[in-house]
C-alpha cells in the first residue's frame, strides 16, 4: 500500500457572509447535507429528478441509469432532446432581448448578442452546414479564435446532431493534424487568422498545412470565417467562406432531435501514453452536469454577469462557456485577448467596464497577474464582483489569498472547482453560500458525486492520509469512452486493480483532511499541468526524439513560480555531446520543434544533454532521479539499481 505524503497544513476557513449566503441558492451547509442524503439514499432517482426539472426533453425518458455493461454507462438513454434548442430556444419566450454574450476583443471593440440574434445565428449557420452536406453523427473540426462565432460554431453542430471537435488555437498543424484523422473528420471551422495580444496567427494556413500531411480525405469542407481579411490560399470546392454560406440563408432551424446519448462533441485530452486521447460526452447527462453546476457551485442568479476566461478550446471554455452559461440564460462576457494587451489592467478593466459578479480563472493566470502587478486591482472599480473561480490546478494559499482580498475584497467566496475533461463538469467544489473556505481545499464533492480517497487496493484511506482520487459511482456528465478505443477508456479511467473496474479513477492523488475537505496533490500518471493544461510527458518524448539529431528524450516537470509545472527534457543526440554554444544552438532548435510538433505551450523550459540517461539494469529510465535533478535538488534516493551513476553528475548542471 502506498501512502503519498501530504505536506500541506492550511487552517484558515473562511465563511461566506450572511449577505452572500441569504440570497445564495443553497444557502447553508444544512441544504448542502440534504441534497447530498438525498443522493446517498437513492442516486439515479436524485439525478433523474433533475434531469427532469432542468432540461426541456422532446421525448421524455423513462430509463435512468443503464449500467449493464460497465463502465459504459448510458443516462436517460431512451430520452431525445436537443442541447442547442435547451441553450438558446428556451430563452425565447422569457428573455429574447436579454444579453447573452458581451464580446470584447483584442483591439477593444465591443459587440452585444442578445438571445434573439445568438439563436439566429446559429440557426442560420446550422442550415448553412447542412447546405454543405454536413449531418447528424459528422464530426467536425473547430479551430477558430476567442470569439461568438466559435460558440456559434459549436452550437450549430449541436442543433443538428454534428459532433464537434474543438482544436485550440493554439495547437500547431501536427497536432491538428493527428485530430482531424482521429476524428475521420467531415469538415473543418476554422478563421483566416487569429488575433490575441495585437499578434496575428494564420489558423487557415495552419489547417492548408495540416491538411497536406495526408489521411484527410475525409474532410469534404472547409469553412473559413474572415476575421482579419488577411490573404489566404483557397482550394475550392473544399474551402468556402463562412460569411457566403450564408448569405440568404434562413435565420429558421428545426432542431435535431437526438438520444440522450448522442456525442455531443469529443475534445482530446494528454494521458500518460501515446497519442491525446479523443474525450466523447454525451449530450444530456453533459449537459445537466454543466447546468447544476452553474447554479450549485457559481450560484447563478438572473443578474449576473458571468465571465470565465477560458478558451473554447479546452473543456473549461466547453462548459462554462458554450453550454453552463447559455442554458441558464445568463450574459457572459467572451473576450478574445491576452491578459496583458495593451496593458497589465485589461481583465480588471474588462470587470469595472462590463460590471463582471463571477470572475472564472485559473491558478497560473493569477499568479501571472500578480507578478504583473500586484497592487493593480486597486486601480478599478471591482465593486461589482461576487463570486472568483479558480480552476486547473490546485491554487496554492498564497495565490489565493492575493485573489481573495485584492481582487474579491475579501467579500467574495473563491470557488476552487475540482474536475476534468473527462468530467465535463465540476466534481469537488464548494458551493459558495454553504461551505467554508480553506485556501488551497477544493472543498466537497458536489450531492451526487461519490467521492473517494482510496489505496491500491480500492480501500478507502483514513483522513490525513493520501491515495488515489476516485468516483465510486456512475454520473451523468461522466466520460462515454474514447474516440475509436474503448480498450484504453476501459484501462485508464475503470482499472481492474482498483475496485474492480467499478471506480472511475481520475488520475490525482489527494487527501482528505480532519474536516473531510479534499485537497488535490496533483497527478499520478506521467502528465505534465503546464499553465493549467495537462501535457502528456510522452507526447513531448515523441516529439522529441522525432527529430533527426535526437537519439533519447525523457521529459518531467519542475515547478514553476507563474506556469505551476515547467518542461524540462533530458536528451541524448545521435551525435556526439555538445560543446556550450552547441548546445545553446541545439536546445533552441529543439524548442522550436516542440512548438511547431506540439504548440507552444509544449516548448520545454530548459533542455539539459546527457550521452545518457539513467537507468536501471534493465534498461527503465528512472524518472524520479530526473526529476529530483530537474528541481536543482541533491540525490538522496537509492540509487543501488541504477546501471550508470556516472551519468547524474553530467546531467546535473543545465548546460549553458
Ligand atoms: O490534475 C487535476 C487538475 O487538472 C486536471 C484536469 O485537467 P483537464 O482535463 O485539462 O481539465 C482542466 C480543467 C477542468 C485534473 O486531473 N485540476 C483541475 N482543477 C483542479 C485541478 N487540480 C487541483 N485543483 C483544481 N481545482
Amino acid at each position: 500500500m502506498s501512502i503519498i505524503e501530504s505536506v500541506l497544513n492550511e487552517t484558515r476557513v473562511f465563511l461566506p457572509s450572511n449577505e452572500f449566503a441569504k440570497k445564495a441558492n443553497i444557502p447553508n451547509i444544512e441544504r448542502y447535507h440534504a441534497l447530498c442524503a438525498e443522493a446517498e439514499q437513492d442516486f439515479q432517482g436524485f439525478w433523474a429528478k433533475q434531469a427532469k426539472e432542468q432540461i426541456l426533453w422532446h421525448q421524455p425518458f423513462t430509463q435512468i441509469l443503464d449500467d449493464r455493461t460497465p463502465p459504459f454507462y448510458k443516462w436517460f438513454g431512451d430520452g431525445e432532446l436537443n442541447v442547442s434548442y435547451n441553450c438558446l430556444d428556451r430563452h425565447l419566450s422569457t428573455q429574447a432581448n436579454k444579453v447573452a454574450i458581451i464580446f470584447e476583443s483584442d483591439d477593444g471593440e465591443v459587440i452585444r448578442c442578445s438571445y434573439r440574434e445568438l439563436h439566429q445565428h446559429v440557426c442560420q449557420f446550422a442550415n448553412a452546414l447542412k447546405l454543405q452536406n454536413i449531418k447528424k453523427g459528422d464530426r467536425v473540426i473547430i479551430y477558430m479564435p476567442m470569439r461568438i462565432e466559435a460558440v456559434v460554431a459549436m452550437q450549430a453542430c449541436a442543433r443538428i446532431g454534428a459532433i464537434h471537435s474543438v482544436v485550440f488555437g493554439g495547437f500547431s498543424a501536427k497536432s491538428l493534424h493527428e485530430r482531424i484523422v482521429d476524428a475521420k473528420a467531415a469538415a473543418i471551422i476554422t478563421a483566416d487568422e487569429q488575433v490575441r495580444g495585437g499578434k496575428h496567427n494564420a489558423l487557415k494556413a495552419t489547417v492548408d498545412e495540416a491538411m497536406s500531411m495526408g489521411d484527410t480525405e475525409s474532410v469534404k469542407r472547409v469553412v473559413v470565417y474572415r476575421r482579419t481579411g488577411a490573404q489566404v490560399s483557397f482550394e475550392a470546392p473544399r474551402d468556402v467562406w463562412w460569411h457566403e454560406i450564408i448569405r440568404d440563408v434562413s435565420t429558421q432551424c428545426e432542431p435535431e432531435w437526438i438520444n440522450a446519448e448522442h456525442p455531443l462533441f469529443t475534445l482530446y485530452t494528454s494521458g500518460s501514453t501515446g497519442k491525446p486521447k479523443g474525450v466523447q460526452h454525451s449530450s444530456a447527462g453533459y449537459l445537466l452536469g454543466t447546468k447544476v453546476s452553474m447554479q450549485w457551485i457559481f450560484d447563478y442568479q438572473p443578474t449576473d454577469i458571468f465571465w470565465c476566461t477560458a478558451d473554447v478550446g479546452w473543456i473549461t471554455g466547453h462548459s462554462y462557456v458554450c453550454y453552463g452559461p447559455l442554458a441558464m440564460g445568463a450574459t457572459q462576457v467572451i473576450f478574445e485577448g491576452i491578459p496583458t494587451y495593451p496593458n497589465a489592467g485589461r481583465f480588471w478593466e474588462i470587470i469595472q467596464k462590463h460590471k463582471v459578479t463571477t470572475f472564472y480563472t485559473a491558478p497560473t493566470a493569477i499568479r501571472s497577474l500578480i507578478k504583473l502587478g500586484a497592487d493593480l486591482p486597486a486601480q478599478y472599480d471591482l465593486s461589482s464582483l461576487r463570486l472568483l473561480g479558480s480552476v486547473g490546478e490546485p491554487i496554492n494559499p498564497e495565490a489565493w489569498m492575493w485573489f481573495y482580498e485584492k481582487v474579491g475584497q475579501s467579500r467574495c467566496p473563491i470557488v476552487d472547482t475540482w474536475w476534468q475533461t473527462e468530467t465535463g463538469c465540476h466534481m469537488i467544489a464548494p458551493m459558495p453560500g454553504a461551505v467554508g473556505l480553506k485556501p488551497g481545499s477544493c472543498t466537497f464533492p458536489l450531492p451526487g458525486i461519490f467521492a473517494s480517497v482510496v489505496d491500491e487496493a480500492g480501500h478507502d484511506v483514513e483522513n490525513g492520509k493520501g491515495g488515489f482520487l476516485v468516483i465510486k459511482k456512475p454520473f451523468p456528465s461522466q466520460i462515454r469512452t474514447l474516440w475509436g478505443d474503448t480498450e484504453r477508456f476501459k484501462k485508464t479511467y475503470f482499472p481492474e486493480e482498483i475496485g474492480h473496474g467499478n471506480y472511475y479513477l481520475a488520475g490525482d492523488s489527494a487527501y482528505c483532511d480532519c474536516d473531510g475537505y479534499f485537497w488535490i496533490m496533483g497527478r499520478i500518471d506521467d502528465v505534465l499541468n503546464v499553465s493549467g493544461h495537462r501535457l502528456g510527458t510522452m507526447e513531448i518524448e515523441s516529439a522529441l526524439v522525432a527529430h533527426p539529431l535526437v537519439a533519447e528524450a525523457a521529459v518531467v516537470g519542475k515547478p514553476h513560480e507563474i506556469k505551476g509545472e515547467a518542461v524540462v527534457a533530458f536528451v541524448v543526440l545521435k551525435g556526439q555531446y555538445p560543446h556550450e554554444k552547441e548546445a545553446d544552438e541545439i536546445t533552441n532548435v529543439l524548442r522550436e520543434w516542440v512548438a511547431k510538433e506540439i504548440g507552444p505551450i509544449a516548448k520545454p523550459e530548459e533542455i539539459r544533454f546527457g550521452e545518457n540517461l539513467p537507468k536501471t539494469r534493465s534498461g527503465k529510465i528512472m524518472r524520479r532521479l530526473l526529476r529530483t535533478l530537474a528541481k536543482g535538488e541533491e540525490i538522496t534516493q537509492d540509487i543501488s539499481t541504477l546501471e550508470n551513476p556516472a551519468i547524474l553528475e553530467q546531467l546535473k548542471n543545465p548546460a549553458q
